[in-house]
């Protein structure tokens, strides 16, 4: 669905189209413009602050309301999208100050949070749901529209064919989960989603290590990334992977390993990444068997990569060994263990951390 198009009359006239919007962020405020754009018609947003609810009234054409109770009692469908921590606090105030009645929808967007955290409005006979969009939502003004978007729901029986007609609307797919796989599906996404951040940092500090700027280093990786996003559609798990794992190259392996180790000896910022390349490694390894990885190149690279280390010490030895570097270090710098002088990220950039990376 396109958002320039006209309001559509189409979605009019059911009675359950007042829309109000408590908590108008990213979320709520582009979810409210869609269904305006659809011919919902919205009543009012209530955020936190004055000036933000001001903002997101401006925005979305419609009321600035001050108490959210009022605005819940005058809608037909409450948009519950403050962040996840608010949602209950908010619905059992609506709910005691007597914002709803009989008959009403409840809806929330969060992805780790079930509609049990609105039974507060469900004991006042509203019907609750949730609707969970698998897209993330960056600002208002950077909107996109849910285009074929995943949205995982559950609810109440009588919340869910609006909840249906709320998904085809915002131009995403309806799909019904069982709210106890809920946390579980939301882990997925925040391994997806989140994680790739973190998976992508860690691959920009090696990169940084080699002397590149971690910007530069960050934008000669993201064509990779995109490029092995792309495989992945085309041909899933485990077609798209590629690499040494894929290839069964253990002395590579065990090269990255040996490097990794002495780029963490380096750095002394303790964090153990080679650790984390074993662990990802050993998931990854998984993938390059069932893509038809020999058994042997399969052993040899489930014993580098498992409970010993590419030298052969096990991994307690290795933290043992990771704690006697921290200690030298610390008597190095005139420290006493476990005094918090400086972040220890910080540790890693003192001016020698190159030298010897190159
Ligand atoms: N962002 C995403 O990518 C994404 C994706 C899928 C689902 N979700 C879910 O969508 C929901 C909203 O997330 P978001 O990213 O849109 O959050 P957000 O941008 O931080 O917006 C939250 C809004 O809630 C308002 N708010 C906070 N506490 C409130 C309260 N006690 N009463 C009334 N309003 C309150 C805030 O008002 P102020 O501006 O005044 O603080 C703000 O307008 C969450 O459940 C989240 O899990 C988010």
């Amino acid at each position: 669905m396109g958002l320039g198009k006209k309001r559509d009359a189409a979605a009019s006239g059911d009675g359950l189209l007042r829309v109000g919007i408590i908590g108008a962020g990213r979320v709520g405020s582009t979810v409210g413009y869609i269904l305006g754009e659809k011919g919902y018609r919205l009543c009012g947003v209530c955020n936190r602050s004055v000036a933000s609810t001001k903002r997101a009234a401006r925005d979305l054409g419609t009321r600035a309301f001050d108490n959210p109770v009022q605005l819940a009692a005058e809608s037909t469908l409450v948009l519950l999208t403050t962040p996840d921590d608010h949602i209950e606090g908010v619905c059992r105030r609506i709910a005691r100050e007597g914002g709803f009645r009989p008959g009403q929808v409840v809806v929330h967007m969060s992805g780790a949070l079930g509609s049990d955290c609105l039974d507060t409005a469900a004991r006042e006979g509203a019907y609750p749901v949730s609707i969970h969009p698998l897209q993330t939502f960056v600002s208002f003004e950077k909107r996109n529209d849910l285009g074929g978007v995943f949205c995982a729901v559950e609810g109440h029986p009588r919340a869910l064919p609006v909840a249906r007609r709320l998904v085809r609307d915002l131009g995403g797919r309806f799909v019904e989960i069982d709210p106890k796989a809920k946390v579980l599906y939301h882990a997925a996404a925040v391994v997806a989603c989140n994680y790739l951040v973190g998976v992508l940092d860690f691959a920009t500090e090696l990169f940084a290590a080699t002397g590149v700027d971690r910007d530069e280093a960050l934008k000669a990786l993201l064509p990779l990334v995109k490029g092995t996003v792309d495989n992945l559609e085309r041909v899933g798990i485990p077609a798209a992977l590629s690499g040494p794992l894929a290839r069964g190259d253990v002395e590579t392996v065990k090269a990255h390993l040996s490097e990794i180790q002495a780029y963490e000896a380096r750095a002394g910022n303790d964090f153990q990444w080679s650790l984390v390349y074993r662990t990802l490694g050993r998931k990854t390894l998984a993938v390059a068997r069932a893509r038809g990885l020999d058994r042997e190149a399969a052993e040899r690279l489930e014993n580098l990569l498992g409970t010993t280390g590419p030298d052969g010490c096990r991994e307690d030895e290795e933290r043992t060994k990771g704690e006697e570097r921290t200690m030298r270090r610390e008597e190095g710098n005139g420290r006493q263990k476990n005094d918090p002088g400086f972040p220890a990220q910080e540790v890693g950039r003192q001016e020698d951390y190159h030298a010897d990376g190159l």
